[in-house]
């Protein structure tokens, strides 16, 4: 039996499921049945974009689970084509509007494109939104500490969250020192390593010790740092064995064990160069 999902407080006291759903690469039918399932299972966070073209999709999911509003999360984010002031803005209010939402509870800025030089005022719109109250909570995705220690000085507005790429081969040690030290909350995108923790031969012996798979150890390694994990998939087995991670605990030596796993292997764009839409 699966416990339920735990939560993590936010910088602006909001609480935020600490495990949720990914469903990029998810088409819009995939993603509606995908956020069925895993609301049945237990569910209760969605993170979609707007550059995954499936905001419909999840909408409808959502519509179909029929759960009272309060008791669930959705993050969305601004694509890069639509950084700047009023882009933000209107970008973010089309994404409402597919979602079939007044609100989303995380909005974040998809990457920083630091040689487009607009994340500032495309920050400056995600504050408004939030104080207009069509986003809980706001966020970056992709941040590095430059671009984080720049928003903060210019607005005093510090990032709810920032959603990174981290998995057992990219594990963001000093990021996360930074973020700690400023209060935000690390997300780790691709968790999993897209999969790749499936076949990993240490993951897969210490998994043996726990009756659990390789991505469930995987999973129950990042809540134990404290990241907030959103595994991706859009099958029903694995979207509920990705949430059955609440009823085991890794011993310190296993800890140390996928600790020892880093190589600061990047499966993603570098943030610093990746410029797609600027
Ligand atoms: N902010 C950003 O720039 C950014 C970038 C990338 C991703 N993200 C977000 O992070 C989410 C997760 O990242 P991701 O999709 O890149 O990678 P991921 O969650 O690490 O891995 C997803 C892949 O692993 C498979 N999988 C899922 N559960 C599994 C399991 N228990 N055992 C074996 N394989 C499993 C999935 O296949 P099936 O679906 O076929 O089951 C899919 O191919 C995305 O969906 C998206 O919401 C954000």
């Amino acid at each position: 039996m699966s416990k339920s999902v735990p939560y993590v407080t936010l910088n602006d006291d909001k609480m935020m499921p600490q495990l949720g759903l990914g469903v990029w690469k998810a088409s819009e039918d995939q993603a509606r049945q995908a956020v069925r399932e895993a609301f049945e299972v237990g569910y209760r966070s969605i993170d979609t974009a707007s550059i995954y073209e499936n905001e419909g999709g999840v909408g409808l999911g959502l519509q179909d689970a029929g759960l009272p509003r309060e008791s669930y999360f959705v993050t969305t984010k601004v694509w890069n084509a639509d950084q700047g002031f009023d882009q933000a803005r209107e970008a973010a209010l089309r994404s409402l509007e597919r979602l079939g939402l007044d609100y989303v509870d995380l909005l974040l800025i998809h990457w920083p494109l630091p040689m487009a030089e607009r994340y500032l005022d495309t920050w400056k719109a995600l504050i408004a939104l939030r104080d207009e109250g069509r986003a809980l909570s706001i966020g970056v995705s992709n941040f590095n500490p430059s671009h984080l220690q720049r928003l903060i000085d210019e607005t005093g507005v510090v990032p709810a969250v920032n959603q990174v790429e981290a998995h057992p081969y990219f594990q963001r040690a000093d990021l996360r020192a930074f973020h700690q030290e400023h209060g935000i909350h690390t997300e780790a995108w691709s968790p999993l390593a897209q999969g790749k923790v499936a076949e990993d031969p240490q993951l897969q012996a210490i998994a043996a010790k726990y009756g659990k798979s390789p991505a469930q150890v995987a999973l129950r390694w990042h809540l134990d740092n404290g990241t907030i994990v959103i595994p991706k998939s859009v099958t029903p087995e694995r979207i509920r064995i990705n949430f059955e991670v609440f009823d085991f605990s890794l011993t310190e030596e296993d800890r140390q064990s996928i600790q020892a796993l880093d190589r600061q292997q990047r499966l993603g764009p570098d943030p610093e160069t990746f410029a797609m839409g600027a």
